[in-house]
């Protein structure tokens, strides 16, 4: 099993924003991840379904949309018809989270549901069967380039016994906030098979493809480290 590396263009320069989504595709991105922030739910602002159809036509990629919103249920078919292929929705804002989800599969998008770090991994168990991705988030939502909270590491090591204990070996695990060459070893060690990188692969001071490269070689170390039982961990992981 791969990891599959998705940057966050919430670190890309916007002003060229479709050429640095190109640029990471041609360095070897797995997905795009576009960080949608309402003033609400989080402190910050960003973008919406428009800037989401310029992604889309960007690249051939998977596009990945996290809803950093209130009342997600409203702007669903707006971000499916601008093109995502995954829309993943905060647990902590959706009442009624099964219809939500239920509302995702009829739009033909691949529900995804994210917990914040202080929200208990208890709280998914109930929709784990229904969803295609299940996002822990390793900082407090609403800003790039925030340091990783090293509580979450045994949060998705829970999250990988959830799944694989239900056999929802399929539904991808994701972690985003704070992933970066010095995490992402700890991070896929744990058992997640997406990462998210925003700083980490755009704002990487020997640009995206060498950011994406090594975020890619440490999270593979640290893979490597789960399956080789025994293994000693490589060099420069954690
Ligand atoms: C945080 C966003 C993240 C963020 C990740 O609120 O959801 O996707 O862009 O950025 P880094 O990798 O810089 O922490
Ligand atoms: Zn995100």
């Amino acid at each position: 099993m791969t990891v599959l590396i998705a940057p966050s263009i919430l670190s890309a320069d916007f002003g060229r924003l479709a050429e640095q989504v190109s640029e990471a595709a041609e360095a070897g991105a797995d997905w795009i991840h576009v960080d949608v922030m309402d003033g609400h739910f989080v402190p910050n602002i960003t973008i919406g379904p428009a800037v989401t159809s310029a992604v889309r036509a960007a690249t051939d990629l998977p596009v990945d949309v996290h809803l950093m919103i209130e009342e997600p249920d409203r702007y669903l078919s707006a971000f499916a018809d601008a093109g995502a292929d995954y829309i993943t929705v905060h647990q902590e804002v959706c009442p009624h989270l099964h219809r939500t989800i239920e509302c995702m599969r009829e739009l033909g998008v691949h529900p995804g549901v994210t917990l914040n770090p202080a929200t208990s991994l208890e709280t998914l168990a109930e929709v784990v069967p229904e969803v295609d991705l299940a996002l822990i988030m390793s900082v407090n939502p609403g800003f790039g380039g925030q340091a990783y909270i090293p509580s979450s590491t045994d949060k998705i090591r829970r999250l990988r016994a959830m799944l694989d204990e239900r056999g929802s070996d399929g539904v991808q695990l994701q972690v985003d906030g704070g992933v970066n060459v010095g995490t992402a070893g700890e991070v896929s060690g744990a058992g997640a098979s997406v990462l998210v990188a925003g700083a980490a692969v755009f704002k990487h001071p020997e640009g995206i493809s060498e950011g994406i490269r090594l975020v890619r070689r440490a999270a593979e170390q640290g893979r490597e480290g789960l399956v080789q039982v025994g293994a000693e961990p490589a060099d420069g992981v954690g």
